[in-house]
């Protein structure tokens, strides 16, 4: 894995927001994996300011999003879809049908996985997914436990991401307790990774996560397996 320490959010968001850019000039119709969360923010930020600028085109994109909340209705302002529409799609050239996110209405949890897995394949998989990592160490959906999911399921969130999460709600309670998310698997297909990580409350994941032993209890150490990573953390993640 190799490792960008940035001396600040701010820095750490215009490194990754950098590659990003780079996979589009190089393929301008690449497909992207995307999280959403604190942590990609500011490189989505990076991203508008590059398309205003005629620097990135989005016109060719295809993106595909890492997780939704179960259930939710995408016009929700909760909602995973919503966060993406107005954090980045609405704000570049992309073409909104070639975008991405789970169905957080399906009722058919098994179709709903294997749906998402076959749009996936059918983009011809991801070149360039971006990662946030849970302060317990979990990437998409995917919470520490003794096995891991493979492809896109339905995934229960532990009490703890509950709690982590529940601040961008009005309370603990109003967080969906379930969300589809893509699987081990799903996110081993892609290409290439970007690991984002900023704050000393993810100092202990990304500390577990470059020990370099692998853990399903930590599924962040699992990418020391994927042979194209890059963690991008601040200083605050890095050093604790
Ligand atoms: C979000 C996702 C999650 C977050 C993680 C960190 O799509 O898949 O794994 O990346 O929970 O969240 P933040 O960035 O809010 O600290």
């Amino acid at each position: 894995m190799k490792v960008i320490v940035a001396k600040d959010y701010a820095e750490m968001s215009l490194r990754a927001a950098e590659i990003v850019a780079k996979q589009i000039a190089d393929k301008p119709d690449c497909v992207l994996g995307l999280a959403t969360g604190s942590t990609p923010e500011g490189m989505y930020a990076e991203l508008i300011k590059g398309c205003e600028a005629g620097k990135v085109d989005f016109s060719a994109v295809r993106t595909v999003n890492l997780d939704e909340y179960y259930p939710i209705k995408p016009e929700n302002d909760q909602s995973y879809r919503y966060f993406m529409n107005e954090k980045l799609f609405d704000h570049v050239n992309i073409d909104k049908a070639n975008t991405n996110v789970p169905n957080g209405m399906a009722t058919d949890a098994a179709g709903e996985g294997a749906r998402y897995e076959k749009i996936i394949e059918d983009l011809g998989g991801i070149d360039l997914q971006v990662l946030g990592i849970g302060q317990n160490g979990h990437i998409g959906f995917n919470e520490p436990a003794e096995e891991l999911d493979p492809i896109t399921h339905l995934a229960d969130l532990t009490e703890e991401t509950i709690r982590v999460n529940s601040r961008f709600f009005e309370s603990v309670d109003d967080v969906p307790k379930q969300a589809f998310s893509m699987g081990m698997k799903s996110i081993f297909g892609a290409r290439s990774i970007i690991l984002m990580a900023s704050g000393k409350n993810k100092h202990n994941a990304v500390a577990k996560t470059l020990e370099g032993k692998i853990t399903t209890l930590c599924p962040a150490t699992l990418l020391n397996l994927h042979p194209n990573v890059v963690l991008i953390c601040d200083e605050d993640a890095y050093n604790g």
